[in-house]
C-alpha cells in the first residue's frame, strides 16, 4: 500500500484534480487496492468547501468528478504519508519546513519532476485566469498522472 497525497494551496484546484485523476487512473488499471490517497492544502482558506466549480465543471466534461472537501496540511501528513506531491515551488518550500529530517524531505516531490515537457516546472494556479487556464491545468495534471502510475505500479 502506497500512501500519497497531493498538495497545493487552497486544496480546491490543482490537488482535489490530481487526486480524482490518479483515482480514475488506478481504477482502470484495477490497482485501487496498492494506494491510499488524499489531497491537502497550506492555506487552509477553503476548510470544508468542495473543489472550486469551475474545476469541478471543466473535470466532469472529460467525465472525471472531483469529490474532495479542502483542508489544510497537518504535521500528521508529513509522518503518514510516504509521498507529498506538490504542485508548486511556494508549495515546495511550505511542505519542506513542515519536515523535521532528511528522511521527511525525502518524501516531498514537485508533481511534475518527471514531466518530459518540462521537468521540475509548476502547475500553473488557474484560480485567478479564465476557463482555458483550467482545460490546461487538466491536460498538465493528467499527463503528469500517467507518468507517475507508470513509475509506482
Ligand atoms: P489551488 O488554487 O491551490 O490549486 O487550490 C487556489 C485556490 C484558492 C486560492 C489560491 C490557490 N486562494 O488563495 O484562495
Amino acid at each position: 500500500m502506497q500512501k500519497i497525497v497531493f498538495v497545493c494551496l487552497g486544496n480546491i484546484c490543482r490537488s482535489p484534480l490530481a487526486e480524482a485523476l490518479f483515482q480514475n487512473e488506478i481504477e482502470k488499471r484495477g490497482m485501487t487496492h496498492l494506494f491510499e490517497l488524499d489531497s491537502c492544502g497550506t492555506n487552509g482558506l477553503h476548510n470544508g468547501e468542495r473543489a472550486d466549480a469551475r474545476t469541478r465543471k471543466n473535470a466532469i466534461a472529460h467525465g472525471i468528478e472531483v469529490p474532495s472537501i479542502s483542508r489544510k496540511i497537518t504535521a500528521n501528513d508529513i509522518q503518514h504519508f510516504d509521498l507529498l506531491l506538490t504542485m508548486d515551488d511556494e508549495v515546495q518550500s511550505k511542505v519542506l519546513n513542515l519536515c523535521k529530517t532528511e528522511e521527511e524531505k525525502q518524501k516531498v516531490v514537485l508533481f511534475r519532476e518527471f514531466d518530459p515537457k518540462s521537468p521540475g516546472s509548476e502547475v500553473p494556479d488557474p484560480w485567478y485566469g479564465g476557463d482555458e487556464g483550467f482545460e490546461n491545468v487538466f491536460q498538465i495534471v493528467k499527463e503528469n498522472t500517467e507518468i507517475w502510475v507508470n513509475r509506482l505500479c
